[in-house]
């Protein structure tokens, strides 16, 4: 009895210890710190990539709004639902009553011919008035009132499975099988997006990202360049490994057709994979712009002359071109090739989808994209159709045109797309060594080359890393961890692309030498003030400078303005005017009295002229008993009481 009191009474002892030191914490002096991160996405000796501000104040004003937009048409009378094609009863019912007649589809293909352009009907059409088993890959429906008049246009596309087709990828699945012994198969699914630098995507859709990121253990490649200008040059190095002059193609040749390159889809075709291609602007296919495209479907399932049908009838879009009826255009494509991801569950399977039209031209619209790909990367999740294949979702550069592009961060963001990788679960646990890999290539200097190498390991996959990477090598695959010696010469990106900033020491007589040291020591001793400590802390001076070094961008990306197809034998302008641009200073510094040795990176904006902390201060010496005085790790490391 006397020892369970006893017991309880220390209980309470220690809970009343407990919560007096917690007040006595909490009573002492609030810390501002700085909220900054890490100020490069990568750091390494030879390329230092600026992490800057998705909101910076010098784009505030051209970022700021965001266009949400919303499908205009009405409620559908036909809808899609596997290979079925349902009739909307309760709509039909309520809204032509008795008038309702029949419906009808045609379907949609190529033809017998090589134009990437041409597609036709089937001249005989299938009539119906209920639910319908679909025989065609894609359809253009038609419903009919009692007197023969047109109440209703659609059209729907469907992954239907060609058996033989099937038989043939088997033979050629089991052949790879043997030949290579891949030891996993993994389905590749690519999505990209047009336009969308990694900033815009983290302004413009933060839900599809926080998705990737925290669900779906997405890989972000934070240090990802694009090689060339525009869309086409850069999809060639990602799809053949190659720049375009070296596949080669002649840019004034353009009746030639692109079949005879190596696309990598080919490589998993002949591997057994079934193929998909998809792409929804057909005026500006990546392979069709001032170019002839394919003369043979280069994949089982091919969009195009459905996409073309259904640009030809003006009658079916809405809300200015990006809806068909209610549907979103690009969820018309997501929606396909989820169904290619549904139906070819059991087999080896490779999608290449591209959508362009939502965001091309408009860094806003990239926002109604947002609910849409959250929504398609969830619903693949839920269905389970991740767990056997790589998901690739990518731009191929940022905004080319307007107000952002001719500033600063403009110039960068063009250069650097989004690019994320997401692999099975069971895959990270299953191989350690490759998942470390592409963990620090996050923060490596990355190209469309790499990804090209990497659907190549995949496709051959051996579950090994490779320790001595060639840093000359041009690509090299995610699998393996990329040199941090990898310059932005080695990784095939020309100067006036290149976002690494270079680095140098700063000789004592140059004017931010002295500038950039006295803004570090400003910024200590306020901090001193924010915290009201300068009754205990002693004000600090300089003892001696120890460097400077600045970063900054290579002129050529600050002034450059544009090129058409340049890549290596071309003759680029550097015509503009020089764009405002921010440099970072590294500053080592011994302050008196203490000696205390400090290390920070100080940012400098040509535009406003002045400084501000670029991150966290590092005290490079030991403190010992210096700061008792005061708590916090910011104080404790400035800090020299009195
Ligand atoms: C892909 O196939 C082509 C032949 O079509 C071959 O030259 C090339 O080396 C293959 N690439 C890979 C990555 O296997
Ligand atoms: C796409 O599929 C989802 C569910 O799978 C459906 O809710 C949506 O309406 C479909 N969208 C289109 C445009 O067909
Ligand atoms: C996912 O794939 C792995 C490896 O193929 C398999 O072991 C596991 O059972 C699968 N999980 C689900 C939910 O299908
Ligand atoms: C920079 O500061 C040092 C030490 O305070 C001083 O000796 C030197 O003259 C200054 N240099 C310039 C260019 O202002
Ligand atoms: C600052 O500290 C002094 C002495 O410790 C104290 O008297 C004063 O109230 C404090 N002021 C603020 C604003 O916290
Ligand atoms: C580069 O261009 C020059 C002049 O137009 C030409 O002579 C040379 O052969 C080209 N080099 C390559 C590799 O295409
Ligand atoms: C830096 O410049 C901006 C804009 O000119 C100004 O609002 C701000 O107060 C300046 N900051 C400092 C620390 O001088």
């Amino acid at each position: 009895m006397k020892r369970k009191n006893y017991a309880i009474l220390m209980m309470l002892l220690i809970v009343l210890a407990m919560y007096m030191a917690t007040i006595k914490m909490m009573k002492t002096r609030v810390i501002h710190s700085p909220t900054v991160t890490s100020h490069f996405l990568v750091d390494t000796e030879v390329c230092r990539m600026p992490n800057v501000d998705p909101f910076d104040s010098s784009i505030k004003s051209l970022v700021k709004y965001k266009n949400f937009i919303k499908c205009r048409g009405v409620t559908p009378l036909t809808f899609q639902e596997g290979q079925i094609l349902r009739l909307n009863m309760g709509v039909i019912n309520t809204k032509y009553k008795r008038q309702f007649s029949y419906c009808e589809y045609h379907g949609i293909n190529r033809g017998n011919n090589m134009d990437d352009n041409k597609y036709q009907y089937t001249p005989h059409g299938t009539i119906f008035n209920k639910d319908i088993v679909v025989t065609e890959q894609f359809i253009r429906v038609k419903c009919y009132d009692k007197s023969h008049r047109v109440i209703y246009s659609n059209y729907h596309a469907f992954i239907l499975q060609q058996p033989t087709r099937l038989q043939q990828l088997k033979t050629r699945f089991s052949k790879h099988n043997e030949e290579n012994e891949p030891r996993e198969t993994l389905n590749v699914v690519m999505i990209g997006v047009d336009s969308v630098s990694r900033l815009n995507l983290i302004r413009n859709m933060p839900t599809t990202r926080d998705y990737l990121l925290r669900h779906l253990g997405a890989i972000e490649l934070q240090g990802y360049n694009k090689v060339a200008d525009n869309t086409f040059v850069n999809i060639v190095p990602i799809t053949t490994g190659r720049f375009v002059e070296e596949l080669p193609w002649d840019e004034q040749k353009r009746g030639e057709p692109m079949d005879k390159y190596n696309f990598i889809w080919k490589n998993f075709s002949s591997c057994g994979y079934t193929t998909l291609y998809a792409e929804d602007y057909p005026q500006t296919g990546i392979f069709n712009y001032l170019k002839r495209g394919f003369h043979v479907p280069p994949a089982d399932h091919y969009y195009r002359p459905f996409a073309l049908a259904v640009d030809g009838d003006k009658s079916v879009w809405t809300t200015d071109h990006h809806c068909v009826g209610d549907r979103f255009e690009t969820d018309m494509i997501l929606n396909y090739t989820t169904e290619f991801m549904k139906l070819y569950n059991r087999v080896p399977y490779f999608g290449f989808s591209f959508l362009t039209r939502l965001t091309h031209d408009s860094i806003s619209n990239t926002a109604s994209a947002d609910i849409l790909y959250s929504n398609m990367f969830r619903d693949i999740h839920n269905q389970g159709l991740l767990n056997n294949t790589v998901l690739i979702f990518f731009s191929d550069h940022g905004m080319r045109f307007g107000a952002i592009r001719k500033t600063y961060i403009g110039k960068l963001e063009e250069r650097l797309p989004m690019m994320f990788l997401v692999f099975p679960k069971w895959f990270y646990k299953k191989y350690p060594q490759i998942t470390q890999n592409l963990k620090i290539n996050q923060n490596r200097l990355t190209t469309p080359f790499d990804i090209y190498e990497t659907l190549e390991d995949i496709l051959y996959f051996t579950g090994g890393v490779t320790d001595d990477i060639d840093v000359q090598q041009r690509g090299i695959s995610l699998f393996e961890e990329i040199p941090v010696s990898r310059t932005c010469d080695h990784a095939g990106i020309l100067p006036h692309w290149c976002t690494c900033m270079s680095q140098q020491e700063l000789s004592t007589n140059d004017q931010f030498y002295n500038m950039s040291v006295n803004y570090l020591i400003d910024y200590i001793n306020q901090q001193f003030v924010l915290n009201n400590v300068t009754d205990i802390c002693w004000p600090l001076k300089l003892g001696r400078t120890k460097s400077v070094h600045i970063i900054k961008n290579n002129d050529k990306l600050l002034k450059f303005k544009q090129s058409l197809n340049d890549v290596i034998n071309r003759t680029v302008s550097y015509n503009e005017k020089r764009v405002h641009s921010t440099y970072i200073f590294q500053v080592a510094v011994s302050l008196m009295p203490g000696s205390g040795e400090f290390e920070a990176a100080v940012r400098y904006d040509e535009t406003s002229r002045n400084f501000t902390m670029a991150g966290d201060i590092s005290r490079i010496n030991k403190y010992g008993h210096d700061s008792d005085c005061v708590h916090g790790s910011l104080l404790r490391k400035l800090c020299y009481c009195k």
